[in-house]
């Protein structure tokens, strides 16, 4: 323990400078993987002042010895104050459903020699995300024969030794139904006490996910983990760092579920997507699909060219997109010396076979027709590339040619199989080929893999209208209203049909306003 800072006490507030919370926040990062925003450095203040207290050291010494050593008391204690342990029975019911009737029976099938079956809830908090899974499990009737267990690993040991106790309140079972209540659960005073052979069918153990725990992340041991709701508080790094442990940790074709706000893309390639029971959730990459490296994307165009502000009548989304490009390619027809364009022609004789950049410089001068055609141009490597793949099924859409759109799509999600831009733009071509089920599949895919996107909840509140059904439409629109104000100007020119943020503001505004919405 390091020495008093003369001139402070106990119950005295503590002198904590923003050099100490800076070099706060970096600790916690990197022992607990937590990451915190500038807007939160109050919060770690308090929280650092109450662990100096407790103490009694300067926060020189605190943090010194933070950074040396990993204290697992420590990191409990800060884990209680620094972490959120919301939870509750059956919390998205549709991810249990999926569990329930695709992941389980699929791994009990893949298991059926070995006869084991392992499952974890990583982050478990108070235990009632592992005893839903465990109640689930039981119901399946697997035979005794079998080797099953389920794991539940938290940081907090006040969350572990909670779950073990098996006590919950009224409130944990706010969405576990009354049959469900009365087979598994007896009054217990104010809460309920779980039925004790659950309780002993799932193990308990204090345990950080952001330390690499040879016995935890031992190599091909999982068939399911639940790990929901805890990715949003880690940093990137440390996200992507846990992702990879879990994924070695998982049997090929094991399911991995996630919060509904939490995605891979952009953190794992290791794993397919999958869409049932109104969920998203992963599974596992067999040891034959090679991991391919994530690409970076496209993010480098300057903010487009102001567009004419165009009256939107058209009868689907394509077809608006359609005589947006007619409209442009009016536009193009009058030669318009510009610098940009200039410079990029004059590049593109010394770069690499398929630089993008002239390409893309057409593409914000809204000369699409030109820019496909570079594109087209590129040698056929280039088909292998996830920048080149978007921004050809782009101009594809642009340009109307949708079987040729959906078919780089698809080429696309071979290498890069979480891009949300790809889902958007399958989206518009479903929606051409009178496939409705098909173009809201592919919305609800993009939004889930970049929930800040825009588009394909533009897309979808103009489908819902479209069916008549005007509270989804406003639903989305209003959605779609709010991330078109501040969606990344690149993507604006990608997908925006060239339409100008305005206009499609516009256009939201008056589609809101039509069905009973607030614009
Ligand atoms: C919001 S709760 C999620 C509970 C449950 N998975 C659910 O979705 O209902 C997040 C939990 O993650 C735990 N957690 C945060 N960082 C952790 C870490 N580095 N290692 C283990 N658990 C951690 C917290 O202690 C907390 O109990």
């Amino acid at each position: 323990m390091g020495p008093a800072r003369p001139g402070l006490r106990f119950g005295m507030r503590r002198l904590v400078s923003a050099a100490d919370i800076d070099r706060f926040r970096a600790v916690i990062a990197h022992r607990l993987g937590l990451g915190f925003e500038d807007a939160k450095s109050a919060f770690l203040a308090d929280v650092m002042r109450r662990r100096l207290d407790v103490g009694g050291q300067t926060p020189e010494a605190y943090l010194d010895r933070l950074d040396a050593e990993h204290r697992d008391d420590e990191m409990g204690a800060l884990s209680q104050e620094l972490t959120v342990s919301e939870t509750y029975f059956f919390r998205h019911n549709d991810q249990y459903r999926a569990f329930a009737e695709i992941a389980l029976p699929d791994r009990l099938g893949a298991q059926a020699a070995a006869k084991r079956l392992r499952i974890l809830s990583a982050g478990c908090a108070s235990g009632e995300e592992a005893f839903s899974l465990a109640m689930l499990v039981r119901d399946a009737g697997i035979d005794p024969s079998w080797d099953v267990a389920i794991l539940g690993v938290d940081v907090n040991p006040a969350m572990v030794s909670k779950a073990t106790r098996g006590l919950f309140s009224e409130w944990a079972l706010r969405e576990t139904p009354a049959d469900v209540r009365r087979r598994w659960f007896k009054p217990a005073g104010r809460d309920f006490a779980l039925d004790d052979t659950l309780r002993a069918s799932v193990t308990f153990e204090e345990r950080n996910l952001s330390r690499d725990d040879p016995r935890l992340w031992q190599p091909d041991t999982y068939d399911i983990v639940f790990f929901r709701n805890v990715l949003m508080y880690f940093t990137p790094e440390n996200g992507q760092t846990v992702i990879t442990r879990i994924g070695r940790a998982m049997k090929a074709g094991g399911y991995l579920f996630l919060g509904h706000a939490e995605t891979l893309r952009g953190v794992s390639d290791d794993f397919h997507l999958r869409h049932t029971h109104d969920t998203f959730y992963y599974q596992r990459k067999q040891g034959a699909e090679r991991a391919t490296p994530l690409l970076p994307a496209i993010t480098s165009f300057a903010a487009p060219a102001p567009a004419v502000i165009a009256a939107v009548e058209a009868d689907t989304w394509i077809d608006a997109i359609r005589s947006a490009c007619e409209r442009i390619e009016t536009l193009a027809r009058s030669p318009r010396p510009s610098a940009s364009a200039r410079q990029g022609s004059t590049r593109v004789a010394v770069m690499p076979t398929w630089d993008l950049d002239l390409a893309r410089e057409l593409l914000r001068e809204e000369r699409f027709a030109e820019a496909l055609d570079r594109i087209e141009r590129l040698p056929p490597e280039s088909g292998q590339d996830p920048d080149v793949l978007l921004l050809l099924a782009a101009l594809l859409t642009q340009r109307g040619r949708l079987v040729e759109a959906e078919d780089t799509c698809r080429r696309l999600l071979d290498v890069d199989e979480l891009s949300a831009g790809a889902h958007y733009l399958l989206a518009l071509c479903r929606e051409h080929a009178r496939d409705r089920p098909g173009a809201v599949n592919h919305d609800q895919v993009a939004i889930h893999l970049d929930p800040g996107f825009a588009m394909p909840h533009l897309h979808l509140g103009l489908l819902a209208r479209r069916a008549g059904d005007r509270g989804a439409a406003r639903k989305e629109l209003e959605q779609a209203l709010l991330l078109l104000q501040r969606e990344d100007s690149s993507r604006m020119l990608l997908f925006g049909g060239g339409f100008s943020r305005n206009t499609l503001v516009a256009l939201c505004r008056t589609e809101l306003a039509g069905c009973g919405g607030q614009a």
